[in-house]
């Protein structure tokens, strides 16, 4: 017999058909990686004083790390708060209220300098609540090093010292870190630490703008001025990041379920897309969470359609678009609108790079001549629907907006625009 804290860590590692080795990370008692590190802070602030009994745990996340904190509050005897942002899935809020969590929620478009960023405001409960513990998982050294003193071990031990390649998506980079630096050590330098990173995260060189895979990557808020990235994540340890675009990363995720039985999270299929072109002797992939968080998301044919992350009956409109950031002058945007010879005009986030085109998320108003009369442009009150390159005709004409033009989304970024003629005519 054992307690349910005992259950975390110690998980398989199993040989896929591709020969790559999988390290079952969803395994864990509260459905993912995060629950090492979520044990292993709680644990750490207890020996320091730093959490008393009685006590209340803090933490900003939108994600597993809050569900393995409340899995630990709730079978240790705290009070556990969690700060999340307000977009964040409603079976994720209901998941840590089940666990007994209080839930808080944010604005969820907020530069890192906001007092009410989920990482700020986490900071500053901890700080006003008697007995308050900020678990700060970015900051907190026994989140990579919970890694180094089991992950990195179990995958040693499992593989006879054979491993020859590791490789992790980058979160807080507590996994790859810790896992990392034990293999790196334990081989003498042989491994190889590559981290696999979505599309436009910035750990893997991209502008930070919004990317589809949860978790993973570093997100940057164009009005964020100073984004160091987090002391959890060891840059000396990793050899290489390897960028993957969202459609890889969904196809590999989609892929485990099909076609290894592994139903895991997007950040798993990231992960599998980089360690399955790697050629090595013996390659192990880290697969940190369970697709049953994703049904609505990765593993949903409706939502792949719709972010265009397939293509479908309206791949062949898609085309450059022109666009103006929020804040534009309306003489501007109507010169610019009119030399598009466009039938209408995508407002989008001010202060992105044009290495990408905008995210779908961070299109905030489609706007036509009648829409530019004075001032400035600015978001519309309900953002606009995208139609995905991946629908069929018959569900995009159902879907289509009010008005006489949509604009499509491909991968899950802007990608053309579509009047309600060009798909009645069945252009
Ligand atoms: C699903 C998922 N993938 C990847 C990661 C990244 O792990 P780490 O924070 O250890 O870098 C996390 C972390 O929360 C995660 O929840």
């Amino acid at each position: 017999m054992s307690g349910l804290l005992d259950l975390v860590g110690g998980t398989p590692l199993v040989t896929l058909r591709s020969g790559v080795h999988a390290k079952l990370e969803y395994l864990n008692p509260g459905g993912s990686v995060k629950d090492r590190a979520a044990l292993a802070m709680v644990l750490d602030a207890e020996s320091s004083g730093a959490l008393c009994p009685g006590g209340t745990i803090v933490e900003g996340t939108s994600g597993n790390t809050g569900l393995g904190l409340a899995q630990v509050a709730a079978a240790r005897g705290y009070r556990m708060v969690c700060v999340l942002p307000d977009k964040t899935a409603v079976e994720k809020l209901d998941a840590l209220r089940a666990y007994g969590a209080e839930v808080v929620l944010t604005p969820s478009a907020l530069p890192k300098e906001h007092p009410n960023h989920v990482v700020a405001w986490a900071a500053r409960i901890a700080r006003e609540t008697d007995g308050g513990w900020w678990a700060d998982q970015y900051g907190n050294p026994a989140n990579p090093a919970v890694h180094f003193r089991t992950t990195g071990p179990e995958i040693w031990e499992a593989t006879s010292g054979r491993i020859t390649h590791l490789v992790a998506t980058i979160g807080t980079g507590g996994t790859i870190s810790g896992t990392g630096r034990f293999l790196k050590e334990a081989s003498d330098g042989r491994v190889q630490v590559i981290g696999a990173d979505p599309a436009t995260s910035s750990y893997g060189g991209g502008d930070g703008s919004p990317f589809a895979i949860e978790a993973a990557g570093h997100y940057v808020h164009p009005k964020t001025v100073d984004d160091p990235w987090p002391d959890s994540y060891h840059r000396d340890v990793v050899d290489a990041v390897v960028s993957v675009p969202d459609r890889a990363s969904i196809t590999a995720c989609r892929s485990l379920a099909r076609d290894e039985g592994l139903l895991v999270g997007g950040s798993s299929g990231t992960a599998y897309a980089v360690a399955s072109s790697v050629t090595g002797d013996c390659v192990v992939v880290l697969l940190p969470d369970s697709g049953r968080a994703y049904l609505t998301k990765y593993h949903s044919d409706t939502w792949v359609r719709r972010q265009g992350f397939v293509d479908g009956e309206l791949a062949g409109l898609a085309s450059p678009v022109v666009s103006v950031p929020v804040g534009t002058p309306v003489a501007e945007a109507r010169r610019v609108l009119e030399e598009s010879g466009q039938p209408a005009l995508p407002v989008v986030l001010a202060g992105r790079s044009d290495r990408f085109p905008p995210a779908a998320g961070e299109v905030l108003a489609l706007v036509t001549f009648a829409d530019l009369t004075a001032g400035t442009v600015g978001p519309a009150a309900v953002p606009p629907v995208g139609l995905g390159v991946g629908e069929s005709v018959a569900d995009a004409l159902d879907r289509f907006p009010d008005g006489e033009v949509a604009h499509l989304v491909r991968d899950g970024r802007l990608a053309g625009l579509v009047t309600r003629a060009d798909l009645s005519s069945g252009r």
